[in-house]
Formats: C-alpha cells, structure tokens, sequence
C-alpha cells in the first residue's frame, strides 16, 4: 500500500497545480463535491492503473478531496484478474481495495460477468472446443466466489453482470447466453449473494434510456425478485453523447427501474463532446480514424464548452432531483486526458468527456453541481 505521506503529497501538488491556473477552468470548487452531495448520494471515480499504482499523485488529490467512491477502471476484469485458468493476478487489485480502505471509500468491483475483456481461454477447452454448459457454470462460479471471497467485507458492491442485453432488449449473444442460455444471470446473482451476502449485487448496462433496453432490465429485475433472488440496484453506466440520449429518456428509465424497489446508480459518467460515431458503448464497437471526426485538437472552444456544459448540467439536474432514488453517480475517470473516450469507439481522438480538463483543473461544471446540490 502507498504510505501516507504520498496521499498528503498528491493533495498537495493537486493544490499547487490548481492555483497556477487561469481561465475558465481551474476555479476550486467553494466545497469538495463530496461534501456537497451528502445526503444526496455518493460521488464516485474510476481509478486507472497510474492512480492505483500511486504514480498520478494530482489525479489522487483530487480523488481524496472530492469524491467517497472508488471503482477499478481495469484491473478487476476478468482478461486481467483471472488471465488463465486456474491463475489470478490480484496485485493491482489488491492495491486499488488497500487505497478506498485506507481513504474509506465505498469501494465497487467492476465486472464479475461480461463478455468484453473475457480472455479467451475462458470460454474454450485445452483443445480449443468451445466448453460446455457445465463446465462454463463451474468456471463462472469459481470466478465470483474466487473474487467476493478475496475482498469479502472490503469491496461494498459487485457488478455482478454487466452488458447482457442488445439495445432493442434482446438478449446478446455473449458466450455466456449461447453456452448456459438466459438463466446464466440468475446463477451469477445466485452465485454472488452466496459468496459474500454482506455485499451489493447490481447489474449494470450502457443504454440503459433506450425503450427496448430499459424493459428488458425491468423484466430481469422482476424475475430475479419473482424467483427469490437479491439484486441491489440497476446501474446505469452513462456514457453520454452530445446527442443521445435527452435527459428526459435517461430519467424515465432511472424512474422505472426505481419503481422495481432497487436503488439505481450512475455508474459510468462521461459526455463525449466529439461528433458521435455510435451509441452503443460496446467497447468491440471499432470505427476507423477519421479527422473530420476530431475537431478540437487544438483545444474547445468555448462555445462548444458552453453546450456541453449546460448539457451534463441538465444530467446533474435529473441525478439530484431524483437523489432519493439514486445511491452514486461514479464518473469514468478524473482528467479529460485519460479518458477511454479519446479511444473509443475511434482510436487517437481529442476528446473532452469528463469534470477535469487535460491540465486536470476542474471544469466550471465542477462549482455548478456544488451550487445545484446545496442550494435551498
Ligand atoms: C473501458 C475502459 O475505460 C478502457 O480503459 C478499456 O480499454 C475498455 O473498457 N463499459 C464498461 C467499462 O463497463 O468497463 C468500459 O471501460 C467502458 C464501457
């Protein structure tokens, strides 16, 4: 675990970097963002790999003083977790779990079943022959036990399964559906709230405003409850576009999976303000570079600033004016520079998507939330 006086260190850079700023970014907020959603709900970051290694040390200033919540950005996936059969790498875990402890964050594991970031041995015998039915049960079962086990009373709540549905509602194909059939996600839940009871089971999906999308998890979610088993809370991930989906399409699913009686969850927060190239967050979903695309190399102006501003504002306004509904909104990271959306779903784009800019100064979003949440 990094010593103590690295955490103090970081703060400390993060304040000197702060103050040597000018512009429209970079104002402090007049209260950590923490302590002005409390009561509201928990404010949550992903931490990247140079974060949890402690390299980052402004990236951890600011995760220390603003937010309470704390999730693996990477190194909980299976590809990294559990990279051969039988072989779990927890090093990076382990860290990233000792960091939330040490800094009493609500700590969340990110994702036990998913089809994206699976290595490939999972799903395959020695032969190469795709694993049957059985054989995959025990091996999805080994792997949550194997990991709620691990942190059992340390990590607070669990992705249990992440991205089973197609955007129409249909269930994807993942190897999980074709090898187990659709009952794969009532035995991962099973499976989860036998490994650790104290912790929180969530399912958690992108798209989740889309019509088809969101009657597919009301379904699940009142099947899971009609057959007896717990599931906490719907998470919605939130990687938003400047043009999909309106506030008011996002607000009517967190309303109907609220109805279900579990908490919801923003899990995932950026708003990409490049032209969108697709809605889906499907990280296979690969689109070839194209400059066009990237308008803002060279910086955003402030008009586009502006829209995408008050855009993520009308987002805040629906997440605390529901906040009785919601338990956390986790943001996909701190600083526009390390953002997966500069990637994604076009590879070396310059992109804008989180509360912190490149020279990680906080955005004027950052004082806004404070304001909208503390005023009378
Ligand atoms: C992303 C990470 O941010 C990237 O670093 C990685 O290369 C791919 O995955 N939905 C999820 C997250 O549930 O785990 C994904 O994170 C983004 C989409």
């Amino acid at each position: 675990m990094k010593p103590h006086f690295l955490n103090s260190l970081a703060a400390l850079l993060a304040i000197a970097a702060m103050t040597s700023c000018n512009g429209t970014n970079g104002s402090q907020p007049t209260q950590p963002l923490k302590s002005a959603l409390e009561g509201k709900f928990l404010i949550g970051t992903a931490m990247n790999t140079a974060q949890i290694e402690g390299t980052d040390a402004v990236g951890l200033g600011i995760i220390t003083t603003q937010f309470n919540s704390v999730v693996a950005e990477n190194c909980m996936k299976t590809e990294k977790i559990h990279p051969e059969e039988g072989v779990y790498a927890f090093d990076l875990a382990d860290r990233f779990v000792d960091f939330g402890e040490a800094h009493g964050m609500f700590i969340v594991g990110h994702a036990l079943v998913w089809h994206s970031q699976l290595p490939a041995w999972f799903t395959v015998d020695a032969q190469g022959n795709e694993v049957t039915r059985d054989v995959l049960i025990a091996r999805m079962k080994d792997h949550i036990f194997t990991l709620m086990e691990r942190y059992k009373g340390r990590v607070h709540g669990w992705d249990v399964v992440n991205e089973a549905f197609e955007d129409d509602g249909s269930f994807r194909q993942s190897p999980f559906y074709r090898i187990i059939g659709e009952e794969y996600i009532q035995m991962a839940f099973e499976f989860a709230a036998q490994a650790d009871p104290g912790a929180e089971l969530y399912y958690n999906d992108f798209s989740t405003a889309a019509p088809g999308k969101r009657e597919a998890i009301v379904s699940l979610v009142q099947n899971l409850q009609a057959a007896g088993v717990r599931i906490d809370a719907v998470g919605m991930q939130g990687h938003i576009t400047m043009d999909f989906p309106t506030p008011e399409a996002f607000e009517k699913s967190l309303l109907a999976f609220a109805a279900q009686g579990v908490d919801v969850m923003i899990t995932e927060l950026d708003l990409s303000v490049l032209p969108s190239v697709t809605r889906s967050a499907d990280i296979g979903a690969r689109v070839r570079y194209d400059s066009e695309l990237d308008p803002y190399t060279q910086g955003l102006p402030e008009a586009a600033a502006k829209k995408w501003e008050s855009r993520l504002e009308s987002f805040f306004d629906v997440f605390i004016r529901n906040s009785d509904k919601i338990s956390r909104v986790t943001l996909w990271g701190i600083s526009d520079k390390d953002s997966w959306r500069n990637d994604f779903p076009m590879l070396g784009r310059t992109d804008y998507a989180l509360l912190y800019d490149r020279n990680d100064q906080p955005k004027p979003i950052v004082e806004w939330i404070v304001k909208r949440a503390t005023q009378k």
